[in-house]
């Protein structure tokens, strides 16, 4: 699959998953670049008269909600109906989150909806999770962090940025450990592990999260409930 494909699969995934979408709804819009097209046919659908609010879970999926003219609210004001979401690797009901940073509103948002629909193209499908899993911590935090991931068996990078010196500073302010432990055949053991460290603000394992999963191919997209 090249980019091009890839993209397009992308792409299906999103527009397939935003159909179940209804009149009314408060939906939750995820983040990354999967997401991201659910949230552009979102905004087209607002165009052609459908009435949704959505719930953001990033700076990015904000911004792009307010580009295409989909109304925003919060959690304090609504519950959420639906969410769409990509995700970094899926194993049946499991995902690995957190390639953009935004797992931790990703987090609140998604398993506070009655659904979580999520978006991804065929490279993103495993049978066992082995994605390294990113750990958002906070700044004083880094080092007792690195190391207790490293007793729990794993591999932390801290996170760097790209045009800019240093590392990644989420949209909360915190710091991301990139943390690699190969094969995760137990998620739920190992979320609950992390979950427990000091001045961890969240990982990326979401856990029998995924109600439905959409994978886009080259030509159509295959939907499953996991
Ligand atoms: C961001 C995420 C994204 O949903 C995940 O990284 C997938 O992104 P993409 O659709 O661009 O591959 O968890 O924190």
């Amino acid at each position: 699959m090249n980019q091009s494909e890839r993209e397009a699969a992308k792409r299906r995934a999103g527009e397939s998953a935003v159909e179940a979408v209804e009149d009314g709804m408060t939906v939750g819009l995820g983040s990354g670049s999967t997401a991201a097209h659910a949230i552009r046919a979102l905004g087209r659908d607002v165009d052609s008269g459908l009435d949704v609010e959505g719930v953001p879970t990033s700076f990015q999926a904000r911004e792009l909600a307010v580009e295409t003219g989909i109304e925003l609210t919060t959690l304090d004001e609504r519950s959420v109906d639906l969410a769409i979401d990509g995700a970094d690797q899926v194993a049946g009901p499991h995902l690995v989150k957190g390639g953009g940073g935004a797992h931790a509103r990703e987090k609140i948002v998604d398993s506070a909806a009655d659904r979580l629909l999520v978006v991804a193209d065929p490279t993103k499908e495993a049978d066992v999770l082995d994605h390294p899993v990113p750990v958002e911590v906070l700044p004083d935090a880094r080092a007792p962090v690195t190391d207790a991931v490293r007793r729990l068996g794993g591999q932390p990078d801290l996170r760097r940025a790209e045009r800019k010196t240093g590392p990644v500073v989420t949209d909360n302010g915190n710091l991301v450990l990139d943390c690699d432990f190969g094969a995760m055949p137990d998620p739920a053991g190992l979320a609950a592990d992390l979950a427990g460290l000091p001045g961890v603000v969240e990982h990326g394992l979401f856990v029998d999260a995924a109600d439905e999963v959409h994978v886009g191919t080259e030509t159509e997209v295959t939907v499953f409930e996991p």
